[in-house]
């Protein structure tokens, strides 16, 4: 399995570490930088994860910066991409099985680099659960996605909304 990973600045000793060991574990790590410690933006290298993994050069990315909100948000613009920015087990688990999430995003300044490891791997062996209603909620994301251009649209949420008024929405 490839994994894309990619960082900002001030995380890149943290990345190294984390590329280690998914090397360690046999994953093939394609990194996309930074590579040193010299002041950059992440939404460069957040563009450049969710890019590998959309064209299916790799199977899954991992972004990092400090907080781990920037590179999350810019990975998350790439069309295709399903980010989840997390802490924990429990966050990353789900986004896998009922998002199929492709990037996990980390604030490599707030969580150690041990548990980004050990969450990266869960996330990594956590399969997505297929089931018509996570289908149906991913295409819903999807939708907010390819209908970017018209979400100026004061009506553009009526269908949800109205389901939502009749108590048909359970999802
Ligand atoms: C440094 O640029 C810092 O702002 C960044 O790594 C991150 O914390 C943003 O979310």
């Amino acid at each position: 399995m490839k994994i894309a990973i990619g960082c900002d600045h001030i995380v890149t000793d943290t990345k190294m570490a984390v590329s280690d060991f998914l090397k360690a574990k046999g994953y093939e790590v394609i990194d996309v930088g930074t590579y040193d410690f010299t002041r950059t933006h992440y939404p460069i290298f957040g563009k450049k994860v969710g890019e590998a993994v959309t064209t299916g050069e790799a199977d899954l990315g991992v972004c990092l910066c400090g907080t781990g909100v920037g590179i999350n948000n810019a990975v998350n613009k790439v069309p295709g991409i399903r980010s989840a920015l997390v802490r924990d087990m429990t966050s990353a688990i789900y986004a896998k099985e009922q998002l199929n999430a492709n990037v996990i995003g980390f604030g490599a300044r707030i969580t150690g680099e041990f548990l980004i490891c050990d969450i990266i791997e869960a996330f990594i062996k956590a399969e997505y659960q297929e089931t018509e209603e996570n289908k149906k909620l991913i295409a819903k994301i999807s939708h907010v996605e390819t209908a970017s251009e018209n979400q100026a649209d004061p009506h553009f949420f009526d269908e949800f909304i109205e389901k939502w008024d009749r108590g048909e929405y359970h999802d």
